[in-house]
């Protein structure tokens, strides 16, 4: 059963341009349509779940993350190809919770929640998650200027414990990776965690441990740290 959510604060955002949120809403209805298809197209009985459904599945990502899970700075998709199952998994689960995307001015957040929602068979989000996790890693185009790599490197030493030095992620901590993911993406998200949009719902238990390092940083001491991660590889 597909459902056709709908995010009403996405169009009560007075920060977007009527523009934007037409092109936003109509990528959604292209998404879902695409998805409508898939699993009507299974015709009776419940579709095989496994890698295979997952890269079908992947078609409905396609518009905002682009083919090759590059993401998409217009529309605040991330670069998600290659990112590790078990984070891809959890994420998933928590926009399909509302554990993400739950705050009323996380328009990114919402847009993706609602297309999580779409992902609604038992074994959807896994076959998603092992297709996308499957997928060669490609370096997401940054977008930022500026920042202090030198003094980001020293506040980056508290972050090294969750994501690893070489900033690969670690995945006992629950910490994804950070390289090769854009750097305006980055920034909102330690935004996102300092203002309590991300981490705070009491079911969130990895964020949690996320949020207090943010909001030890103040914008300059984020913008900093990003551009030392943009420096990894
Ligand atoms: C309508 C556009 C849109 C579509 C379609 C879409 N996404 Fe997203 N996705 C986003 C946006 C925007 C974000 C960033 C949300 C935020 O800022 O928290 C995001 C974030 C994510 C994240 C979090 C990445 C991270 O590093 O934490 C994952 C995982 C993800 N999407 C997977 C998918 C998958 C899998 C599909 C297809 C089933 C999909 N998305 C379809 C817009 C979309
Ligand atoms: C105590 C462990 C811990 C420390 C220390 C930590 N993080 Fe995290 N971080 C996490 C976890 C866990 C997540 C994933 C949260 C979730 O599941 O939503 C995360 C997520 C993130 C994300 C979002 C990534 C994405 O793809 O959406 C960014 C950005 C980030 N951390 C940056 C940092 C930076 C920069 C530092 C150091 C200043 C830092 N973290 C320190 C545990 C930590």
């Amino acid at each position: 059963m597909i459902r056709f959510p709908d995010s009403p604060s996405v169009t009560r955002d007075p920060s977007r341009t009527p523009g934007a949120v037409r092109s936003s809403g109509a990528l959604r209805r292209a998404a879902l349509a695409a998805l409508a298809s898939l699993t009507l197209g299974a015709c009776g009985g419940e579709p095989e779940q496994g890698i295979a459904r997952g890269e079908a599945l992947f078609d409905t990502c396609v518009p905002c993350h682009g083919a090759d899970g590059a993401g998409n700075a217009a529309l605040a998709a991330p670069a998600i190809a290659g990112l590790p199952q078990w984070y891809l998994e959890a994420q998933l689960e928590n926009f399909q919770n509302a554990r993400r995307g739950g705050h009323p001015q996380d328009t990114a957040g919402i847009r993706m929640k609602s297309m999580s929602w779409a992902l609604d068979l038992e074994g959807d989000v896994q076959s998603v998650a092992e297709y996308v996790a499957s997928m060669p890693p490609v370096a997401a185009l940054n977008t930022l200027e500026g920042g202090d790599p030198a003094a980001g490197q020293a506040s980056f030493q508290t972050c090294v414990a969750c994501h690893g030095a070489d900033g690969k992620g670690n995945e006992m901590m629950h910490g994804p990776p950070l390289v090769g993911q854009a750097d305006w993406y980055l920034l909102a998200q330690l935004r996102k965690f300092k203002d309590g949009w991300r981490g705070t719902d009491p079911q969130d238990t990895w964020g949690a441990t996320m949020r207090p390092n943010a909001m030890l940083l103040d914008e300059a001491a984020m913008e900093n740290v990003v551009a030392y991660i943009r420096t990894l590889r």
